[in-house]
């Protein structure tokens, strides 16, 4: 499979676009910046358009989708948009019964666990995905040459909530079902894995210039676990994304014993959480890996002369990986203030490529 020749990667519309730059090892005419949830509540533009609407059923409104994606590129100037949607979307969309709770998180009717309920989950139908790409279209046309992110969650992080039902914090269910029963346990994960390769390919075929798989919750899991009973699956989901020939960026939360496993599931550029010093993530790889990162979410509230001191180490230090995209190290918190979050951005975009930030 390839792109349509009117794919904006393909034709060049994004091809030069410095997030692409930075995520292919060449040299960017600015430095490269989006922010995960930059889509969400610290904007009162969202707040707004969300009143009343249930998430997931925003999430498949194409217009209400394409419109939310849009609200912090036009406000913030960053250079990527981050589709709006959840990683649930899929699985909802394929038949499980599941909400997202605001303050809460995912929460299934009821977890699925048992032989039974693996065995039985259904087919996620490819026209179950149209409204996903109907938003990814409008939004694309909107962004011109602004890349699109598409994303996807990771197996582990997608099976994690269906095991349990909800959130969790030591993720126990999964880690003791991968042990209990692994056929059981790769029988999930192999399907959470076509939901997410489904998913992810679905927005990049309609034109999202990149994608980033999200595995939130492998930090739970020892290097031992999750080279055996995670990172097939997570690379099975990347696999029909990958030949799309599209930059995919892998990112988990506390992942920092992981990076150098998890960079062997078939993406081409790591997300790097706030735990990990850049130059160190890039050691730990073994050079020669574009990195994706790290500020520190806390710093977004600590201050603007500590913000800034934070960011300049942060530009510092991703020189040492052959790419940069400049990232948070987690998602926005609800209660960032998104002057900020521009003010950032803009201080970012000042500092020239190449040059010593200090
Ligand atoms: O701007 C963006 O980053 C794009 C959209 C996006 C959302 N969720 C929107 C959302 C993305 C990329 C996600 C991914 C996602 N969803 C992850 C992986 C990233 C991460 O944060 O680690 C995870 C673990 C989820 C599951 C999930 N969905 C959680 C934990 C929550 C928060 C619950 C809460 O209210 O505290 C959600 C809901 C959600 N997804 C919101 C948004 C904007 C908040 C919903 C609302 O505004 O009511």
């Amino acid at each position: 499979m390839t792109l349509r020749g009117s794919h904006p990667l393909v034709s060049g519309t994004t091809a030069n676009a410095p997030l692409i730059a930075a995520m292919t090892g060449r040299t960017p005419s600015r430095r490269p910046v989006w922010f995960m949830r930059q889509a969400g509540r610290s904007l009162p533009e969202y707040r707004e358009l969300r009143a009343g609407t249930d998430m997931i059923a925003s999430c498949l409104d194409p217009a209400m989708a394409s419109e939310i994606t849009l609200q912090p590129v036009r406000r913030h100037d960053v250079d990527a948009g981050i589709f709006f949607s959840d990683i649930v979307v899929p699985l909802q969309l394929a038949g499980l019964d599941v909400t997202i709770k605001p303050g809460v998180g995912p929460v299934f009717g009821e977890p699925i666990n048992t032989p039974e309920q693996v065995a039985a989950l259904p087919r996620l139908d490819a026209a179950a995905l149209n409204p996903i790409r109907e938003a990814v279209r409008l939004t694309v046309a909107e962004l011109g040459s602004t890349p699109l992110i598409g994303f996807a969650g990771a197996p582990f992080t997608l099976a994690a909530y269906m095991v349990e039902g909800k959130p969790s914090r030591d993720h126990l269910g999964p880690r003791r079902l991968m042990h209990a029963d692994p056929e059981t346990w790769a029988g999930l994960a192999d399907w959470a894995a076509d939901i997410s390769g489904a998913f992810l390919k679905a927005q990049i075929e309609a034109g999202a210039s990149a994608g980033q798989l999200f595995d939130s919750w492998g930090g739970s899991l020892s290097p031992a676990d999750y080279r055996r009973y995670v990172l097939p699956s997570s690379t099975r989901a990347l696999a029909p994304v990958k030949e799309l020939g599209v930059p995919l960026v892998h990112f988990g939360v506390g992942t920092g014993e992981l990076l150098a496993d998890m960079n062997r599931a078939g993406n081409t550029v790591m997300g790097v959480d706030y735990r990990v010093p850049l130059d160190e993530a890039e050691a730990r790889l073994g050079g020669g890996v574009p990195l994706q990162g790290n500020i520190d979410p806390a710093l977004l509230g600590a201050g603007w002369d500590a913000l800034r001191e934070h960011t300049i180490d942060v530009l510092a230090r991703g020189a040492a990986a052959p790419g940069h995209v400049v990232n948070l190290g987690h998602g926005v918190p609800p209660d960032a203030d998104p002057e900020v979050l521009t003010r950032l951005v803009e201080f970012i975009h000042s500092v020239p490529v190449g040059a010593d930030p200090r």
